[in-house]
């Protein structure tokens, strides 16, 4: 109940600061790092910007109000950040653009300061349980222009109801659960977004089924650990279900009797959680898409074991045999981190190993960066950068001529693709997806748009597929 209330206090902020803004066409630039779950906040965040007024501008030097929606998972973004926040000092001097950040760097205190003390000039600080409260902030800052900071250190609450503006008409993410149990040694997720939590299946259901009604084809389910959906929910406990969901199997399931919704993607599950229920779920639901993002992370035993990721390398490869069993045309894609700590040699060769045997339609490699606050940085046997490089630049090799060889596979076979538009590099051609997540270009009537179609694939090119209607 509370946070319904907090909802309707914030809509009542919105409206406050629309009537200050009337007339004057404000303009925003938003920039936003990391997963699909921060651009999913960044679509809630120009949701309620607009309601507020404010114009979407993709020039940063023309805008009223500017917001970094930022992530933390990897060293990058952090200078990402510093830089743009640099460039923005002389924009503002000039036009008194209000600068907000907010997002997961926002809940680690080195940072916070480190902007309080070098950037000085921006004017809100919000973390990721305060968003929902950013028409509140702006109507302060407009109101005294007193800079604020409003980030607090809890398991956070979920709200509902917040406005939306969709990046595709297409395609849409809808997030069922926030937070993370796992404290993997090496992810700072858990300090920054706290505790798992999950939307109730009625909310989650309302969400999908008005998707559908307005044309969406295709949803992605975002968790940061989507198989222990509802794992940590008391009321399912004291058997108050809803339609009989009472786990991630049982969502799937449910949102798979949808109509209008064709196609359903998540991201991302744990190994360690996927039961054999959400497998047959996979299985039997012709909406779920086969392509399964499966996080290996290390193919050693030893590195899964400091990294805290409760399975080994056999047990992977098990899980991955099983599935092959039970789900036709099964495809899997991966996240893979390389010079974790203590990561010999032999330990990385067990990790290519597992990307050879696998044989992943999608590898995702990320070179270990160390986050303050994990018990990864605290390990003393650190791998050198160049040694890190080195063996990224080999597990690359890997994977690309494994994709190239998967390619070949593609080539003369029949994809049901869904055309999501004009391919970028040639407006002429239209672009689309295959259930794998494949980009399929071909030659097509713009009426194709939105719709699922079958393709024949005549050629492959590394990235991309080029198809023919039949
Ligand atoms: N260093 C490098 N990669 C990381 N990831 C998470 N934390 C780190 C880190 N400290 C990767 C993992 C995760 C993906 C989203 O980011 O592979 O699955
Ligand atoms: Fe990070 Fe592990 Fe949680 Fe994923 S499961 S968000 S890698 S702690």
């Amino acid at each position: 109940m509370e946070t319904k209330q907090e909802i309707v206090k914030q809509k009542q902020y919105i409206e406050k600061v629309r009537e200050i803004n009337k007339e004057k066409q404000l303009k925003y630039y938003i920039l936003t790092m990391g997963c699909q779950l921060n651009e999913n906040d960044s679509e809630k965040i120009c949701g309620m910007l607009e309601e507020m007024g404010y114009i979407s501008t993709e020039d940063y030097t023309q805008a009223d109000l500017v917001i970094f929606n930022t992530c933390c998972v990897r060293e990058n973004a952090e200078d990402k950040l510093f830089g743009k926040l640099g460039e923005l000092k002389k924009v503002k001097e000039k036009r008194g653009t209000i600068i907000a950040i907010g997002g997961c760097m926002m809940q680690e205190k080195h940072i916070t300061d480190k902007i309080q003390e070098s950037y000085p000039y921006t004017d809100i600080i919000f973390g990721t349980h305060t968003m929902h409260k950013l028409p509140e902030d702006i109507y302060k800052i407009l109101e005294n222009r007193k800079k604020l900071q409003d980030v607090i250190d809890i398991d956070g609450e979920i709200y509902e109801g917040l406005p939306i503006k969709r990046t595709s008409e297409i395609k849409a993410s809808v997030t069922i659960m926030y937070g993370c149990n796992n404290f993997c040694s090496y992810c700072i997720v858990p300090y920054v977004r706290g505790r798992e939590r999950s939307r109730h299946p009625k909310d989650i259901l309302e969400e999908v089924e008005q998707l559908a009604k307005e044309g969406y084809k295709e949803i992605t389910l975002l968790g940061q650990n989507v198989n222990s959906y509802l794992r940590a929910e008391k009321w399912k406990e004291e058997g108050k279900e809803y339609k009989g969901i009472n786990s991630f199997a049982t969502l799937l399931k449910e949102i798979n009797k949808i109509d209008g919704i064709e196609r359903i993607r998540f991201v991302s599950p744990h190994p360690k959680d996927f039961t054999d229920d959400v497998i047959d779920a996979i299985a039997s639901c012709e909406k779920i898409c086969k392509l399964v993002h499966l996080p290996l992370q290390s193919g050693s035993t030893q590195v899964l074991k400091t990294m805290n990721r409760k399975y080994t390398k056999e047990q992977y490869l098990e899980l991955v045999e099983k599935m092959k069993a039970k789900i036709p045309n099964l495809t899997l894609s991966t996240d893979i981190i390389v010079g974790f700590a203590g990561e010999t040699e032999e330990d990385f060769e067990d990790t290519l190993d597992v990307v050879r045997k696998v044989c992943f339609e999608q590898v995702y490699m990320f070179i270990y960066s160390r986050r303050v606050g994990t018990p990864g940085d605290k390990m003393e046997n650190q791998i050198p950068e160049e040694i890190k490089h080195k063996r990224f630049d080999r597990l690359k090799q890997l994977v690309e001529s494994q994709i190239a060889e998967n390619n070949q596979k593609y080539v003369g076979t029949i994809q049901k693709v869904l055309v999501e538009g004009p391919s970028k590099n040639n407006p002429k051609l239209l672009t689309g997806r295959t259930d794998s997540n494949k980009v399929v270009i071909f030659e097509g009537e713009q009426e194709l748009i939105n719709k699922i179609i079958d393709l024949k694939i005549v050629s492959e090119h590394m990235w991309y597929l080029k198809g023919e209607r039949k």
